[in-house]
């Protein structure tokens, strides 16, 4: 058996949500690996998890380049034999009303990259060795969730923020249940479930898109933990809004958008890398 602790992974750990889910984690029977695209931001996180008794390395990423997806998802399996949690919770938020579309040097709108394709693409990458350890991938989305258009899923002729980020959260969710379903069939341990943390939490992305905050931070982590640590999280393929099972938009239910949404994550992924 490994003598390698409980290993997590949790994207986008140097604000909001993320950071505070590591510190709620930070203990001396987990390793907490603590990605961010910010050597200094990153680092002080981890220096605020150690400060708290709990053990933690970093690694760096622009999630925005598969590239670098692929070095991220590398850096994991050559550094750490075990890994018991993935969670994708690194994203960008709706922008500034009216702001025009972004897309990262590969040509792909850049919510869907950042919020949902690092994310699908670290998730299959990483399955080996979270197959290991029985364990869990949680894909932090949102209530906020619209139907993705498949005849133009990057947004080139209706691109809005919110619609960008919304099409991205279901996204993840889609492929919570996709990658459920055919982990169970194989007989996998491997439970993948999403969730709506909680609703206008006073984090960057919140903040920044000037909404008055709703809930706090400690709701989130709270509806986070439940799937990282707690039994919600032995189950599979579900869909929380905070502590409650809930149900996503129908289009996650549709075996056709599921289909659409693997062959569009896979053929942009190809696209890039050559995989
Ligand atoms: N806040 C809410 O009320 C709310 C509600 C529903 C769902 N959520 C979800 O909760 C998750 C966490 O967001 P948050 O609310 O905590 O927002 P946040 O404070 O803005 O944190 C976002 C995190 O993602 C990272 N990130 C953004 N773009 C990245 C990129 N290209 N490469 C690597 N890392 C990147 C940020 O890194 P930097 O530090 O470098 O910027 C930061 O660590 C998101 O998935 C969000 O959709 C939030």
């Amino acid at each position: 058996m490994s003598t390698q602790p409980n290993t997590m992974l949790i994207t986008g750990a140097t604000h909001g949500l993320g950071r505070a889910l590591a510190l709620r984690l930070a203990g001396p029977d987990t390793l907490l690996v603590l990605h961010g695209r910010d050597a200094g931001r990153a680092a002080e996180v981890r220096d605020e998890v150690r400060a708290a008794g709990g053990r933690a390395e970093v690694l760096l990423a622009d999630l925005a380049d598969l590239r670098e997806v692929d070095r991220l998802a590398d850096a994991v399996l050559d550094g750490f034999e075990r890994l018991d949690v993935l969670v994708n919770n690194a994203g960008i938020g709706t922008g500034a009303p009216g702001a025009p579309r972004r897309q990262n040097a590969d040509g792909v709108e850049l919510r869907f990259a950042v919020n949902y394709l690092a994310g699908y693409r670290l998730a299959d990458r990483l399955l080996p060795r979270l197959t290991g350890t029985a364990g869990r991938i949680v894909n932090v989305a949102s209530a906020g969730q619209h139907p993705i258009d498949f005849t133009d899923p990057q947004l080139l002729a209706h691109y809005d923020g919110g619609r960008a980020y919304c099409q991205a959260k279901l996204a993840q969710i889609i492929h919570a249940f996709d990658l459920a379903e055919r982990l169970t069939a194989a007989g996998s341990p491997v439970t993948v479930n999403a969730l709506h943390p909680a609703t206008y939490m006073p984090t960057g992305m919140v903040l920044e898109s000037g909404v008055t905050p709703v809930s706090t931070i400690e709701e989130g982590t709270t509806a986070t933990l439940a799937l990282v640590t707690g039994d919600p999280g032995t189950r599979t393929g579900r869909y929380y809004n905070g502590l409650r099972e809930a149900h996503p938009h129908r289009q996650a239910y549709d075996p056709a958008a599921r289909a659409q949404l693997r062959e569009l994550s896979a053929g942009l992924v190809r696209a890039v890398l050559g995989t």
